[in-house]
């Protein structure tokens, strides 16, 4: 019976939609109210068992890794200052029982090839990848779900969602056959389709149980558009010989990677957050 143990974060994309904003920092250290995306997806694997979190980093890697190092100088001061509840939000940012590993992909060669450089850590164990930019907000956390369907069926799984049809080109599109209530036994997946060609509207978002099999198919998978290594092929070239499946997650998903997305992620989270909910409702019903 495997484990899931490892969570890779693929942080070293380019974030052009996000420019100039990401010109000197990764989108994953925008924050949405007062934590950076890659906060709550690490909280998220946390919450999910996982202690190895590998982040797959590229240039402006320093923001991600000072972020999760321990701040002498500022919990110094804030000691000094007597702020202990900013001390104690500084310290939780990462449990003490948690390793983070930090990989450099010199160049950035497609999300496919971002995980391939996790071979080296992750080894022969299955792994969960997440993609910060989909901020997930579900009453149990998606990669918690994930990893109790592969606890169950051993096999890779892919989080899914539908979307409306016209967003198809944007998405990995699985076709499937329904196993149980919220679970697809995968027999395709298809990059990006354009809508009229779409197999089904079922998008691959971002969150990933994957077996260590994939490593061997991403070694061998041929760059595509743009010269990238897309995940996607390797996951087609793996289901071929092995199970895999889809978990039509719950929890309502943010694509924090689009401008609009973002938007509406720091709305809903601004609703919620305690210090600020009341008076940000009030300023929003206050707008026309
Ligand atoms: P995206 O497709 O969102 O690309 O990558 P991007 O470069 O981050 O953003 P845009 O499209 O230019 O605005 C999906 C995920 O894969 C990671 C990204 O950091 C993001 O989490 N990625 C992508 C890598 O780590 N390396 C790559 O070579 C490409």
């Amino acid at each position: 019976m495997k484990r899931i143990t490892k969570a890779v974060f693929p942080v070293a994309g380019m974030g052009s939609r996000f420019l100039p904003a990401t010109k000197a920092s990764p989108k994953e250290m925008m924050a949405v109210v007062d934590k950076p995306l890659i906060q709550y997806a690490v909280e998220e694997a946390v919450a999910a068992g996982i202690t190895d979190m590998v982040f797959i980093t590229g240039r402006n890697k320093r923001a991600i890794e000072d972020h999760f190092d321990k701040a002498y100088e500022l919990e110094a001061e804030l000691e000094m200052r007597g702020k202990d509840e900013l001390l104690r939000i500084v310290r939780e940012v990462i449990p003490a029982h948690i390793n983070c590993i930090y990989i450099r992909q010199t160049e950035p060669l497609g999300l496919g090839h971002a995980v391939l450089c996790a071979q080296p850590v992750v080894q022969d164990e299955p792994f969960a990848v997440l993609l910060a930019d989909d901020l997930i907000d579900g009453a149990v956390p998606v990669v918690k779900q994930m990893v109790e369907v592969f606890r169950r069926h051993q096999c890779s799984v892919l989080g899914v969602q539908n979307v409306p049809r016209e967003q198809t080109n944007q998405y990995g599109i699985v076709s499937s056959t329904a196993l149980e209530t919220d679970l697809e036994l995968v027999n395709g997946i298809v990059e990006k389709p354009n809508p009229e060609v779409a197999p089904t509207t079922l998008a691959v978002v971002g969150r990933y149980i994957l077996t260590p099999r994939i490593f061997h198919h991403l070694a061998r998978v041929q760059a595509g558009a743009g010269g990238e290594i897309q995940l996607t092929d390797g996951i087609a070239a793996l289901m071929q010989e092995e199970k895999m499946l889809a978990h039509r997650f719950n929890g309502m998903r943010y694509d924090c990677g689009s401008k609009l997305g973002y938007l509406k992620a720091s709305v809903a989270f601004g609703l919620r957050h305690p210090e600020v909910k009341d008076e940000f409702a009030a300023y929003l019903g206050s707008l026309k």
